[in-house]
């Protein structure tokens, strides 16, 4: 019980050093003087190089953090900023909630108190649970489509069939023909867009025979694509996957990514065009409502355009293309495979770098 005594110093830094929020002491030149455990782990490095430093070395000129600072010093008030992106000293981006506190000594502020949150987890979670209930959705209604377009389609081609088999004019039999052919296209369009009902034939596959089998096909049916890199981590044991859905997944999104990069001369910003394949381990990772100690990650990236922003939101749903000869239906089978496996599929994507991030369960 710690209420009605003072809080001793000991006790005080007993529970800073063990808090879970990030926490950060800025004296009244903005430099550090002290930090937590949970910031040097937040900002990815250590107290010894960041003690003493300026507020501006430490959040990299991050110009959110540096006028929130600067206010408080002059105003005496407490701020809370939201959703801030940091850029940190490895490279990497997060979000944070960043909340600061003046202290004041004799009406003038002497010290600020920073407490950080990252929040790119939380945001994750609630983007995943919206993409899942979409998804849900969609499948719905484009099962109920394609049952409602394929019953009068199986009496059509059937119709054709005997009218064909009445015919002896051969010019005639060409219209028939036609329209059983055409019957037969809008069927199977359907059927893709409702997603396969085929059980999955899971078996514990080494994952980088896909990803090595679409690399050879991708070099086959692209030449010109010549710049495919791998970063493989050998340690990854077998998963349980259907091997073909699988390889099916990570061509539709290896195909797209070559196809936007050779059809965009604008996309060669000096560099070569570059498809880069890579797995990794990830450990405590929660997919849907399903904490798993580790899953796979894999990222598919291009150094092409980057996803048209208008389209962003919306590639997974089928018939979204903007490709003459597209059917916008890629991404649609690749998620509706994913989710067959349990797992999850992301992206990121701006001019001269698309990542799709797939995460799929290892068993445990
Ligand atoms: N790596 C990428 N870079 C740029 N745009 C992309 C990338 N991946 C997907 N897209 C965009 O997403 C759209 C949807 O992709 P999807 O694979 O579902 O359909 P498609 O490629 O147009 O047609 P299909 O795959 O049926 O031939 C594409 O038309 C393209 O505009
Ligand atoms: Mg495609």
């Amino acid at each position: 019980m710690i209420s009605n005594t003072k809080i001793d110093s000991s006790i005080c830094r007993y529970l800073i050093e063990n808090m879970e929020t990030a926490v950060l002491l800025f004296n009244s030149e903005l430099k550090l003087t002290a930090i937590n455990p949970a910031a040097e782990n937040l900002l990815q490095a250590s107290a010894r190089m960041l003690l003493g430093q300026s507020h501006e070395a430490i959040f990299l000129h991050n110009t959110e953090c540096h006028d929130i600072l600067t206010t408080i010093q002059q105003e005496n008030r407490t701020i809370t900023e939201r959703e801030i992106r940091l850029k940190l000293i490895t490279g990497n981006t997060i979000t944070i909630d960043f909340a600061a506190t003046p202290l004041t000594r004799t009406q003038k502020v002497s010290d600020i108190i920073v407490e950080i949150t990252q929040v790119d987890r939380l945001l994750r979670l609630a983007r995943e649970e919206h993409l899942q209930e979409q998804y849900q959705a969609t499948r719905q209604i484009l099962k109920g489509i394609a049952h409602e377009v394929k019953n009068p389609l199986g009496g059509l081609r059937g119709a054709a069939q005997l009218l064909d088999m009445e015919l002896e004019n051969e010019t005639q039999k060409e219209y028939t023909a036609v329209i059983i052919k055409e019957a037969d296209r809008l069927s199977d369009l359907v059927d893709k867009m409702a997603g396969s009902n085929q059980p999955l034939e899971m078996k514990p596959v080494n994952i980088h025979i896909c990803l090595e089998h679409v690399r050879t096909l991708i070099s086959s049916e692209y030449p010109e694509m010549v710049n495919i890199i791998t970063n493989y981590d050998p340690s990854l044991p077998e998963i349980p996957i259907d091997q073909d859905a699988m390889t099916q997944v990570i061509l539709n999104i290896s195909r797209n990514a070559v196809q936007a990069m050779l059809d965009s001369p604008e996309s060669s910003s000096g560099e070569p065009n570059r498809l880069q394949l890579s797995t990794r381990p990830v450990g405590r990772f929660t997919i849907g409502n399903t904490p798993h100690r580790t899953i796979l990650q894999i990222d598919i990236e291009d150094n092409g355009p980057g996803i048209e922003e208008n389209l962003q939101a919306k590639v997974f749903y089928p018939l979204i293309t903007n490709k003459p000869e597209g059917t916008g239906l890629g991404l649609s089978i690749v998620q509706n495979i994913i989710n067959q496996h349990h797992g999850l599929i992301e992206f990121t994507s701006q001019p001269g770098k698309t990542v799709f991030s797939i995460f799929l369960p290892l068993a445990e």
